[in-house]
């Protein structure tokens, strides 16, 4: 059993094999967050702060007379308005236009079958707690799944109206806890398009670190995502703390740090222009956060995250299947291109591997470029030259299965749709919608534009064999604005806008089950647990060029695992960069996930075209590491750091991949040595690239010379095989 109530001291353990997580009711019949951390003893007691002379706090008394800050107890929920001064997460405003909300214990629940959350994705599976709260005329609900085999707690809140007048929801965080005064640090991942997962770090002085989207979707700029360690905590060793939202609109997670030294750690669905009117009898649901403890390291963290995601979040009959290798028109031609182009690309890799061909932008409505064509889903065959099913049939011959680019929620002013249905569009309604890559919103919070769009695409993919849909999304959400909703409802529009998203998501994929979807949003904009939840891998940035690309897969593998990484090869010198460098280094960078190739194959030398077969040999023999290898970063391209290195184990150690590529040339510099981690001690790995065995126990500690050939750019892979 994982959740245990303990009637004496009033306290709850939620415990995973090496994880504690515990709050109780105290004195003050508050719900007092205790702990979250290495697995401990069902001994823990209250720490609840009594007043030693401090002014300027509201104090309340116990039983006893003792009297306490109410701001500084650390809890699991914190509401304003009666003394509690820190960053709240939970807000709702009733009819008398209080917004105060004491909250009272009101009973708890143990659940075998984890709940669905309404309309949201979450984890799936896990013993669950509901804390059942009264907040005069509301019931709030705190959920908590716990995940016995991991590190990991997933929470979420849902908020009932059992009163007779309206509640509006103004804040409906997920998750709040607290950790001891310490020197805690945050680190997360900043960018934007081209640029994304960037790795940051920043000390938690006094005050309040956030990071949010306000884009309405979860955006490359701030990934939903935060953990939080001590100075001395490493890629692989100690305490880190890991949060990651279950959500593809606008977040946020904010770390304040108190007088107090302690750092309460709160966030969700974020309350920028957020109200939600709740009628008597309706209920609002957050979505779920992930909440991870790891004693092992940055790296330990993301394993968790990985496990669990594998484990609880991504499709089950993609998670290990093996992945489409695609080749993807895109790069190589944008939206200019010819039947015969299309063709030639795909006659020159038939037979090397290459199993998918990926037609991308540009084959529907009036789609010569990006100002024109989004919305109208009919085949172009004006420009196609013919019909979608001679390509389809054509890419059959050769020996390749078929996939088919689509952006269903956007729609171009220049298109039959917009031009039938203006109002379908998300604007506000005095002012000119505002434009982004030239395309609008689409309003999913109507039911009609969904089931359109459900209509439309399900009928394309039914009426073609089409194994594989790219599903883009190449703007942010401007206008908080639906035509649809009464006025008392438009800050509900961001929220309802996602709310519809998955709605449209699960419409379409339920209706074609074997159909694999990829997630994008000009690369990685929208790569987040909500959409994983859906689609099993995502592509992860429009940035292809080699040392660019090592930096983005480095940060996005704090989060989410390999497979869910949708990595290409692309052309050198690189469309952005320049850069020149070898098609093994781009290689063995895309091959660390879901792999595929997008360049001009016709343009590729006859050594080229004979390389790529051998690459995917090469893909394959370790595509069991990509579903499920346990992460080790080693080295972070960041900084002053001229290397990057990233080893992927297998969960029995029976074999490991490192890859490790330098940036820049720079003659003199002293010899980077690695320490491989994460193998078994006392097992002999021979690592064929080094003709050298040795047991983990010298690899780890004698570590290797990488050896990298001179040059800019250059990348080396070792495999570690046990003998
Ligand atoms: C942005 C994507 O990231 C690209 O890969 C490509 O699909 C274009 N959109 C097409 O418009």
């Amino acid at each position: 059993m994982a959740i245990f109530y303990d009637e004496q001291s009033k306290i709850f353990y939620l415990e995973s094999k090496e994880t504690t997580y515990a709050f109780g009711i105290n004195k003050l019949g508050i719900l007092e967050h205790l702990y979250f951390g290495k697995r401990v003893g069902r001994d823990l007691v209250f720490t609840t702060y009594s007043e030693k002379g401090r002014s300027h706090a509201v104090y309340v008394f116990d039983e006893d007379g003792v009297k306490y800050d109410i701001t500084s107890i650390p809890k699991e929920i914190e509401t304003p308005y009666a003394g509690d001064y820190y960053e709240p997460s939970l807000i709702l405003e009733y009819a008398n236009g209080s917004r105060r909300s004491d909250l009272v214990f009101e009973g708890y629940e143990i659940l075998k079958e984890k709940p669905k959350l309404d309309g949201l994705p979450s984890l799936r599976y896990g013993e669950t707690l509901a804390i059942k709260l009264r907040a005069k005329t509301a019931k709030v609900i705190l959920y908590y799944t716990v995940y016995e085999e991991s590190s990991v707690i997933a929470r979420s809140m849902k908020i009932e109206n059992t009163g007779d007048d309206n509640i509006r929801v103004n804040r409906a965080y997920s998750f709040s806890f607290s950790l001891p005064n310490r020197d805690w640090k945050a680190l997360y991942l900043a960018g934007g398009a081209g640029a994304e997962t960037q790795v940051k770090q920043t000390t938690l002085d006094r005050g309040i670190f956030t990071i949010d989207s306000k884009r309405g979707i979860s955006s490359a700029s701030m990934n939903p995502f935060m953990a939080i360690g001590l100075p001395e905590t490493s890629e692989n060793a100690g305490i880190a703390y890991g949060v990651n939202i279950i959500y593809s609109g606008s977040h946020a997670i904010s770390a304040e740090r108190t007088p107090m030294g302690i750092v309460r750690v709160t966030g969700g669905l974020s309350d920028f222009d957020f109200s939600w009117k709740l009628e008597p009898g309706e209920t609002f649901q957050s979505p779920e956060t992930v909440l991870v403890f790891s004693d092992k390291g940055y790296s330990g963290m993301s394993r968790e995250f990985h496990n669990i995601f594998r484990n609880a979040l991504i499709p089950k009959r993609f998670v290990k299947k093996s992945r489409p290798i695609v080749i993807n028109n895109w790069e190589a031609t944008r939206f200019k291109f010819t039947m015969e182009k299309l063709r030639s690309i795909v006659e020159t890799v038939a037979g090397t591997g290459i199993d998918t061909f990926v037609l991308d932008d540009g084959w529907f409505g009036k789609r010569e470029d990006e100002t024109s064509g989004l919305g109208d889903w009919f085949v172009n065959e004006e420009k196609m030259e013919g019909t979608l099913k001679d390509l389809i049939d054509f890419t059959h011959e050769k020996g390749m299965r078929f996939g088919l680019w689509f952006e269903p929620e956007m729609v171009n002013r220049d298109s039959d749709l917009y031009r039938a249905h203006p109002e379908w569009a998300l604007r506000t309604p005095d002012e000119e919608p505002v434009e982004a890559r030239r395309q609008l919103m689409l309003d999913l919070t109507r039911e009609e534009v969904r089931e359109y769009l459900a209509t439309t695409i399900n009928k394309i993919i039914r009426d073609h064999e089409i194994d594989y849909v790219k599903w883009d999304c190449n703007r942010d959400l401007a206008e908080g604005y639906s035509l649809a909703l009464p006025v008392d409802r438009q800050k509900e529009t961001y929220h309802r806008q996602i709310l519809g998203l998955y709605d449209l998501f699960e419409r379409i994929v339920d209706a074609n089950p074997d159909v694999l979807f990829e997630g994008c949003s000009s690369g990685g904009s929208r790569f987040d647990a909500g959409v994983l939840y859906y689609f099993p891998q995502i592509w992860t940035s429009d940035q292809t060029d080699a040392p660019a690309r090592a930096k983005i897969q480095y940060g996005t593998s704090f989060v989410y695992p390999f497979s869910s990484m949708s990595c290409h090869v692309t052309e050198s010198p690189n469309r952005r960069a320049k850069h020149i460098t070898k098609l093994y280094a781009r290689a063995d960078l895309a091959h660390m996930g879901a792999t595929g190739y997008e360049l001009d194959t016709t343009k590729m030398t006859e050594e080229e075209l004979e390389e790529i077969p051998k690459q995917i040999a090469a893909y394959k023999a370790d595509e069991d590491l990509v579903f499920d290898g346990d992460i080790y970063r080693l080295n972070a391209p960041f900084g002053d750091s001229n290397y990057f290195a990233i080893q992927v184990v297998s969960p029995d150690k029976k074999k490991a991949k490192l890859t490790v590529m330098k940036m820049l040339e720079n003659f003199n510099e002293p010899e980077l040595r690695i320490f491989p981690e994460g193998l078994d001690a006392d097992t002999v790995y021979e690592v064929a690239e080094l003709e050298t065995s040795m047991t983990g126990a010298s690899w780890m500690n004698f570590g290797i010379y990488p050896q990298m050939p001179q040059g800019d750019f250059e990348t080396k892979v070792y495999r570690f095989i046990a003998k």
